[in-house]
């Protein structure tokens, strides 16, 4: 039997998107599929894009992909209606101006020639200016799974999705796009304290290629994508920046606490947590699931 492949490639700063894209190669995994999973940074390349499914996630930022997705697709090979799925992850759910994230990068894949078939929102734990309630949080990451499973379930009946953006997506969209430049700016400014050791975390797990090691200390430049793993993952605490202090956490962030707390015993009092407009596109989703 000829398996049909199927390429995962994902971005993912803080960890959110990588755990989806893990669970679409479980999802897909059987004798019918050939799986290939690719990490997108500032400089994986797709060199041979010849696969029968591309399925691409990304964390949304400023209601956009970050730029490395962008680079990414530019470096694609044209192709002849490949399906494509695009799934952005969020903080926020499908929300206005949230509904404009997946507008630039299904522009450009299908301007390499990719047929989108299916695109949508997945929700994870907010990583940037509002935490979203320890509860919340940890119930988006229990139901990701049956998120995902059902996703492919319906990429595997063959059915078709596709949202229909709104005129404010547009504005929204090009609005978006103007943080891509302070970005830069954002990691340049970016400083280690004197709880650094100089351990290298930060270089191994920069996205953007934009830490390098001096004299056993981490030297920033300004290639940022300011996906904020280095402040948040880095083992010391010791990495601060001089902008942009109101978008970090100030109780950091990090998923593998909230999934080691384990399962959620008591029902979730969904509506109570996630009251007004910027938690309705969580509340929604979250509902969906228990309609289910
Ligand atoms: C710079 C930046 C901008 C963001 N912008 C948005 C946004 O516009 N809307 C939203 O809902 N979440 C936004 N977020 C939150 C992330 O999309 C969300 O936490 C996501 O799960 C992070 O995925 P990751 O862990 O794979 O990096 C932003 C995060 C960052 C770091």
């Amino acid at each position: 039997m000829i398996k049909k492949k199927i390429k995962i490639a994902y971005y993912s700063g803080t960890g959110g998107t990588s755990r989806a894209a893990k669970y679409f190669a479980i999802a897909f995994n059987d004798d019918r599929h050939k799986i290939e999973i690719q990490q997108i940074n500032s400089s994986t390349f797709d060199i041979n894009n010849k696969y029968d499914l591309l399925i691409l996630l990304y964390p949304v930022h400023a209601f956009n992909a970050p730029r490395a997705v962008y680079n990414w697709i530019s470096h694609l090979e044209k192709v002849n209606n490949t399906p494509a799925v695009v799934i952005s992850v969020s903080g926020g759910g499908e929300i206005i101006p949230n509904t404009a994230c997946r507008r630039s990068s299904i522009k450009r894949l299908e301007k390499k020639g990719y047929t989108i078939i299916y695109e949508k929102m997945l929700v994870m734990p907010s990583n940037v200016m509002i935490e979203t309630n320890e509860t919340l949080a940890r119930k988006l990451l229990e139901i990701l799974p049956k998120k995902v499973f059902a996703i492919v379930e319906d990429i595997k009946k063959g059915v078709i999705r596709r949202t229909k953006p709104f005129f404010i997506d547009k504005i929204f969209s090009h609005i978006g796009e103007m943080e891509k430049f302070g970005t830069k700016y954002f990691g340049k400014k970016i400083k280690y304290t004197d709880a650094c050791n100089g351990c290298g975390w930060c270089v191994e797990n920069c996205p953007a290629g934009n830490i390098t090691m001096e004299e056993k200390r981490p030297v920033f430049s300004n290639k940022c994508h300011m996906c904020l793993n280095c402040i948040y993952g880095c083992p010391n605490k010791a990495l601060v920046s001089n902008i942009g202090k109101f978008l970090i956490l100030k109780n950091g962030y990090n998923l593998k606490i909230l999934e080691n707390m384990g399962t959620l015993r008591e029902t979730v009092e969904i509506e109570k947590l996630a009251k007004g407009y910027i938690w309705s596109g969580v509340k929604k989703y979250l509902l969906e699931d228990r309609d289910k």
